[in-house]
C-alpha cells in the first residue's frame, strides 16, 4: 500500500464545531477531503456535512473458492440509516477497495426514512486517496430528517490480514481449507462495506452472512435464524444475527469457517472457544474455556457492570496479524494466544494465553462498551487493558504472583524506549493522528506498556478500591458512548473526594505530568543530607531533547520508601529539589526508594547508600523485597549506561546472584547483561565475561538440579519454572559442560518423539520461531522464505527475521536481507502491519561501530522515497541508540574487561 492514505479527521473538527455540547455526530467531513476535492474536482464550494449514523443492515457473501480470474471475492450490500444534523448536499462515507454495482448511474441510492422528500443524486464517485465514496445531491438534506443510503458492492477476499480477509490451513487429511474472517481495527471496516468508519460514529448493526451450508457463520451477536436459499443456481445458507448494541465499526467481526468449538455457560453468557477441528479435538481449547468464565466474572465485579452481550465467542485463527483483537463478543486470536496443548506447550504459553484472554475480555467493557473518541487516546484503551490483564490473570492463576511480572514485562521494557530523546508523550493531540499509517504508529510500546505502568502507579497511590470506584462510575456514565481520557480523570477525582484520599494536587494535574510529557524522572537521594532531586532520565546523556514540555520535564512523583528498620509513608516529590529529613539515614542503615517499583521512575543514591544496599544484598538479600532486588540491578545498570554511576557499580549488583534463586533479580540481571553480550560478543571481553557468568550461575543450576531431583520434576510456581529455564539456558549458552550434555541428551530424546506440534505450528506451514541455532546457510534460506507466504505465513515473517537477527551469526545476514529487500517488504506488509518497528529495532540491536552507523544512515537515505511506515520512529530510535552504543563501548570496554578479570582471577 502506498503512503498518503488519509482518513477523515472529522472528530477534531467536530470538537470545534460542536463544542457546545452534543457528542461528535458528523457524517464525514475533513479538511483533508476539502483540500483533495478542490484539487481533483471542480464542484464549486465545499459543503460541511454533519449527520449521525444510526443503524446498518449489512449482508456479505464470501466465496471460499477463487473465481474465474483466480481471485477470491466477496459480494455484499449494505444500507445505513442516518440523521442529518445540518443541512447539506454532500455525503461522504468511507470506502476502500470496494467495487460498486451501479444503481441507475450511481454508486448508491438514497431514500427518506420518514416518507419525506428525498433530494436527487446528481453524481457519485470514489475518492481513492482519502478512502471516500462521495454522493453529491441536487438539493439539500433536511436537518433532523432520517435517510437511508443503499449500496451494492464486491470486494477481494485477499490474504492481507486486513478488513474482510481469508486465512488458510491444511487439515488432518491434507485438504486446504479457507476461512473468511475479519480484522477491522483500526481503519479497515471500510474495506468490508461502506461505513462511517470512525470510533465515535457508533451505530446498531444487523449482520447477515451468506455461506456454504457446510460452513458455520458467527458474528458479534447470536444467530436469530438461518435458512437455505438458491442463489445463481446454487444452494447457500443464510444466517442472520441479532442487532448489536450501539458500537464502533472497528469492533465488528464475522467469520465463515469449518471450525469446531467447545462451550460452557457462565451466568447466562454462552462461552465458546473455536479453532481448527483437529486442535479442538485434541483439547487445545480446554484451558481457554476453563479460564474465560472466571475472568468474565472477575471483570463483572471489577467494573460493577454485567457483561454487555449475550455470548462470548473466541476464535484461534491460523493467519492473524496482531496477537488478538477484542471484537465485541467475537474475539479473534493467533492460535498460540488462545489454544493450549497440555502435552507440548510450556507454562510460558499458558501465561501468554491467560494474559491475552484477560486483556481482550477487559476491553469488552473498557474500549467496547465505552470507547475513546479518537485514536490519539489509544494509550488509555491499550494501557488500561495491559494493566488489568494482570489482575484478570491473577484472578484465575492465584499462585503465580503474576502481577509482579508487570515490573519486568511492562515498566522496565518500556523505560528502555522512553529514556530516549526520540520518545514521545503518551497523549497525542487529536490533530496529530490522521492517516491510517499514523494511526497504526500509535500502537506502540509507549501506548501499551507505559500506559499500563502509569495506570498501575495511579492505582497504587489511590488504592485499587478507590480506582475501581471511579472506574465504575466512568463506565456507568458513558456506556454505549465515547469519551476522552480526561473523562476518566474526572470520575476518579470524584472518588478521591468521596474517600478523602490525600494528594498534593488534582488527579488531572498530577497525571498531566506523566501523560503530556515524554520520559520519566530519575530521583536521586543523598542520605547524608536528605536532599532529594529529580531530573529527566536520558539513556544517552549526550542526546538533546528537541521536544519542549510545558512542565519543563518536572514530575509530581509518588515515592514509597523503607529503611533497614522502618517502612515509611508515601512522600510526594513535587519540585526539582527538596529536603526530606526522613531520607537522612545514619551510616549503619540504608534507604530504599520506590517499593515494588510501583512508581514509574528510576532511583539513584549517594555512594555510601549504594554500598550499604550492596552490603545488605551480600549478607542477607531476603531483607530487601524481591522486586526491589531486581530494581537495584536494573536501575544501577541503566544509571551506568547513562553515565550517572560507574559501570563497576552496576556489575557489583550482580555479585549476590550466586546466593539468589528468585526469578525477578536473575531476569533483571540477564536482561542487562544481554546488552554487554550484544556489545562484546564480537570482542575479547566476552571470554572473561563468560567465566564470571559461569561462576554466578553454577549455584543456581545446582539448586534446580536438586529441586527437580536431577531434572525429573517440574518446579511448582510460574516464576520457579521461568528461573529453571534461566538457569539452564544461561548455563548452557555460557558453556557449562554438564548443562550442554544434558541439553544434547534431551534434544535427541525429543527428536525421536515428536508426535505433534504445539499450537500455532501444526497447520501446514509452520511458524518457525526457534531459529537462533541455525547455521548461516539455512538462516539465509529462511530469510528468503519470509518473502514467500507459502513457506512462512505473513503473520510470522517479521518474527522469523527477528529470531535470526537475535543470533550473533544471523544478525548481519538479517540486516543485509532487510537492506536488500526493504522495498519488497514494505510493499507486501506496508498496510495493516504493526511490526516494522520491532523489525528495525531487532536487526540493529548490536550496532555499535561507526561503520554500522553509516550503513544505517545510508539505509535511511536510500529508502526515503518509499518511507518506513510504522517503523519511521523506530528508525530514528535505532540511529540514536547506535550513536549511544558507540560511545558506550568506547568508554566501557576497558573497565568492564578489568572488572570481569578481577572477579574471575581473585581468590
Ligand atoms: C444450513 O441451513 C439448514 C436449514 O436451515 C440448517 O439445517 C443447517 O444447520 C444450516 N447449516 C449451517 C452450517 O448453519
Ligand atoms: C441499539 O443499541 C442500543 C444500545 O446502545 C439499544 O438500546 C437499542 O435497542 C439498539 N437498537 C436496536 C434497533 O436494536
Ligand atoms: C448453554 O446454554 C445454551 C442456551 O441456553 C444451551 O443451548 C447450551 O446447551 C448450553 N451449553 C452448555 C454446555 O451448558
Ligand atoms: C543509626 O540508626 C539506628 C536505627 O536506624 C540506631 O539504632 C542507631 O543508634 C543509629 N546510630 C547512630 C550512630 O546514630
Ligand atoms: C510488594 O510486592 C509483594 C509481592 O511481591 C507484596 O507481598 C507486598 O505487599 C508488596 N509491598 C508493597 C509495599 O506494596
Ligand atoms: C570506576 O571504577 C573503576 C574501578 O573501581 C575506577 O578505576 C574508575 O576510576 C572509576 N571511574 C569513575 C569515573 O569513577
Ligand atoms: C537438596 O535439597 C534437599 C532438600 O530438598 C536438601 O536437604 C539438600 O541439602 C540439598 N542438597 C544439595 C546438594 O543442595
Ligand atoms: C515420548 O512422549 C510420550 C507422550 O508424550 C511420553 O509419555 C514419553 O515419556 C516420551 N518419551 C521420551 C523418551 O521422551
Ligand atoms: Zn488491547
Amino acid at each position: 500500500m502506498a503512503a498518503g492514505f488519509f482518513i477523515s479527521k472529522s472528530v477534531g473538527i467536530v470538537a470545534i464545531v460542536l463544542a457546545l455540547g452534543a457528542v461528535a455526530t458528523i457524517i464525514a467531513l475533513s479538511v483533508v477531503y476539502a483540500q483533495e476535492k478542490n484539487k481533483v474536482t471542480d464542484v464549486g464550494t465545499t459543503t460541511t456535512t454533519t449527520a449521525a449514523p444510526q443503524s446498518y443492515e449489512v449482508t456479505l457473501q464470501p466465496f471460499l473458492t477463487p473465481d474465474a480470474n483466480n481471485v477470491y471475492i466477496f459480494k455484499g450490500n449494505s444500507s445505513v440509516v442516518f440523521i442529518c444534523t445540518e443541512a447539506t448536499d454532500l455525503i461522504l462515507i468511507h470506502s476502500n477497495k470496494l467495487n460498486y454495482t451501479l444503481q441507475g448511474s450511481f454508486h448508491a441510492s438514497l431514500q427518506a426514512v420518514d416518507g419525506s422528500r428525498v433530494p436527487p443524486i446528481s453524481s457519485t464517485w470514489l475518492e481513492t486517496p482519502t478512502q471516500y465514496l462521495v454522493v453529491q445531491l441536487g438539493s439539500s438534506l433536511q436537518r433532523g430528517q432520517r435517510y437511508r443510503l443503499i449500496t451494492i458492492f464486491t470486494g477481494e477476499l485477499a490474504d492481507d490480514l486486513a478488513g474482510f480477509y481469508r486465512s488458510e490451513y491444511v487439515n488432518a487429511s491434507g485438504v486446504k481449507k479457507v476461512v473468511a474472517t475479519t480484522q477491522m481495527q483500526a481503519a479497515d471496516a471500510r474495506k468490508a462495506f461502506p461505513c462511517f468508519d470512525e470510533p465515535a460514529m457508533k451505530a446498531n448493526f444487523t449482520v447477515t452472512l451468506i455461506h456454504p451450508s457446510d460452513h458455520k457463520a458467527i458474528s458479534n451477536m447470536p444467530v436469530t435464524r438461518t435458512w437455505q436459499q438458491q442463489i445463481d443456481g446454487k444452494s447457500w445458507n443464510v444466517t442472520e444475527f441479532q442487532t448489536t448494541p450501539r458500537m464502533s465499526t472497528y469492533l465488528l467481526a464475522f467469520i465463515v469457517s469449518q471450525f469446531d468449538y467447545v462451550e460452557s455457560n457462565e451466568s447466562n453468557v454462552l462461552i465458546r472457544i473455536w479453532g481448527r477441528p483437529e486442535a479442538i479435538a485434541e483439547g487445545q481449547g480446554s484451558y481457554a474455556l476453563q479460564v474465560t468464565g472466571p475472568i468474565l466474572s472477575f471483570f463483572e465485579k471489577h467494573y460493577n457492570t454485567s457483561y454487555p452481550l449475550p455470548k462470548s465467542d473466541q476464535v484461534g485463527l491460523p493467519d492473524f496479524n496482531a496477537g488478538a483483537m477484542e471484537n465485541w463478543g467475537l474475539v479473534t486470536y493467533r492460535e498460540n494466544s488462545l489454544l493450549f496443548d497440555n502435552a507440548y506447550s510450556s507454562i510460558g504459553n499458558k501465561e501468554r494465553v491467560v494474559t491475552v484472554i484477560a486483556h481482550e475480555l477487559a476491553h469488552q467493557w473498557f474500549g467496547n462498551l465505552v470507547t475513546l473518541r479518537w485514536w490519539n487516546d489509544l494509550w488509555l484503551n491499550e494501557g488500561f487493558a495491559s494493566y488489568v490483564e494482570y489482575l484478570g490473570a491473577n484472578a484465575v492463576e492465584k499462585t503465580w504472583n503474576i502481577k509482579d511480572l508487570m515490573v519486568l514485562n511492562e515498566v522496565y521494557t518500556v523505560m528502555a524506549t522512553d529514556a530516549l530523546a526520540t520518545s514521545h508523550p503518551l497523549s497525542f493531540r487529536e490533530d496529530e493522528v490522521n492517516t491510517p499509517a499514523q494511526i497504526s504508529e500509535v500502537f506502540d510500546s509507549i501506548a501499551y506498556s507505559k500506559g499500563a505502568s502509569v495506570l498501575r502507579m495511579l492505582s497504587d497511590f489511590l488504592t485499587e478500591d478507590v480506582f475501581k470506584e471511579g472506574l465504575q462510575s466512568y463506565l456507568h456514565t458513558f456506556a454505549y458512548g465515547n469519551t476522552v481520557y480526561t473523562d476518566l480523570w474526572s470520575h476518579l477525582q470524584e472518588a478521591v473526594v468521596k474517600y478523602n484520599v490525600p494528594l498534593p494536587d488534582s488527579i488531572s494535574r498530577i497525571m498531566d505530568r506523566w501523560t503530556l510529557q515524554m520520559g520519566f524522572p530519575l530521583v536521586t537521594v543523598d542520605t547524608r543530607t536528605g536532599i532529594v532531586r529529580q531530573t529527566h532520565f536520558l539513556l544517552d546523556p549526550n542526546s538533546t531533547v528537541d521536544r519542549p514540555s510545558i512542565f519543563n520535564y518536572i514530575w509530581i512523583v509518588p515515592i514509597t520508601w523503607m529503611t533497614r528498620d522502618t517502612l515509611g509513608d508515601r512522600y510526594w516529590l513535587t519540585d526539582i529539589l527538596e529536603t526530606n529529613n526522613q531520607f537522612k539515614v545514619n551510616s549503619s542503615s540504608w534507604l530504599l526508594l520506590n517499593l515494588n517499583v510501583s512508581g514509574y521512575f528510576r532511583v539513584n543514591y549517594n555512594q555510601e547508600n549504594w554500598d550499604q544496599l550492596l552490603g545488605q544484598l551480600t549478607t542477607d538479600h531476603q531483607v530487601i523485597p524481591v522486586i526491589n532486588r531486581a530494581q537495584i540491578i536494573d536501575d544501577a545498570f541503566n544509571l551506568a549506561r547513562a553515565g550517572y554511576v560507574n559501570v563497576t557499580l552496576a556489575l557489583n549488583t550482580t555479585r549476590f546472584l550466586n546466593q539468589e534463586t528468585a526469578y525477578m533479580p536473575w531476569q533483571a540481571a540477564l536482561n542487562n547483561l544481554r546488552y554487554f553480550q550484544l556489545m562484546f560478543d564480537r570482542s575479547e571481553v566476552f571470554g572473561v565475561m563468560q567465566k564470571y557468568i559461569q561462576k554466578q550461575v553454577t549455584p543456581l543450576f545446582n539448586y534446580y538440579k536438586n529441586l527437580t531431583n536431577d531434572w525429573v520434576n517440574i518446579p511448582s510456581g510460574l516464576m520457579d519454572q521461568y528461573n529453571e529455564i534461566n538457569a539452564i539456558s544461561t548455563a548452557c549458552s555460557y558453556g557449562i559442560t554438564e548443562c550442554q550434555e544434558l541439553a544434547t541428551k534431551y534434544f535427541h530424546q525429543w527428536q525421536q518423539n515428536i508426535t505433534r506440534n504445539p499450537p500455532g505450528t501444526s497447520s501446514g506451514r509452520g511458524s518457525r520461531r526457534p531459529l537462533s541455532c541455525l547455521r548461516p546457510t539455512s538462516s539465509a534460506r529462511y530469510l528468503q522464505y519470509t518473502l514467500d507466504p507459502n513457506k512462512i505465513r505473513k503473520q510470522d515473517a517479521t518474527a522469523t527475521i527477528n529470531s535470526i537477527a537475535s543470533n550473533v551469526v544471523g544478525q548481519p545476514l538479517a540486516w543485509d536481507f532487510i537492506r536488500g529487500n526493504w522495498r519488497m517488504l514494505f510493499s507486501q506488509y506496508g498496510g495493516g502491519s504493526f511490526s516494522f518497528s520491532r523489525l528495525i529495532l531487532s536487526v540493529t540491536q548490536r550496532f555499535s561501530t561507526e561503520y554500522e552507523l553509516q550503513q544505517l544512515e545510508q539505509f535511511k537515505a536510500d529508502n526515503q522515497d518509499i518511507g518506513f511506515g510504522s517503523g519511521t520512529r523506530a528508525l530514528e530510535q535505532a540511529l540514536e541508540r547506535t550513536r549511544a552504543n558507540i560511545n558506550w563501548v568506547k568508554e566501557n570496554r576497558q573497565p568492564v574487561l578489568d572488572w570481569f578479570q578481577g572477579e574471575t582471577t581473585l581468590r
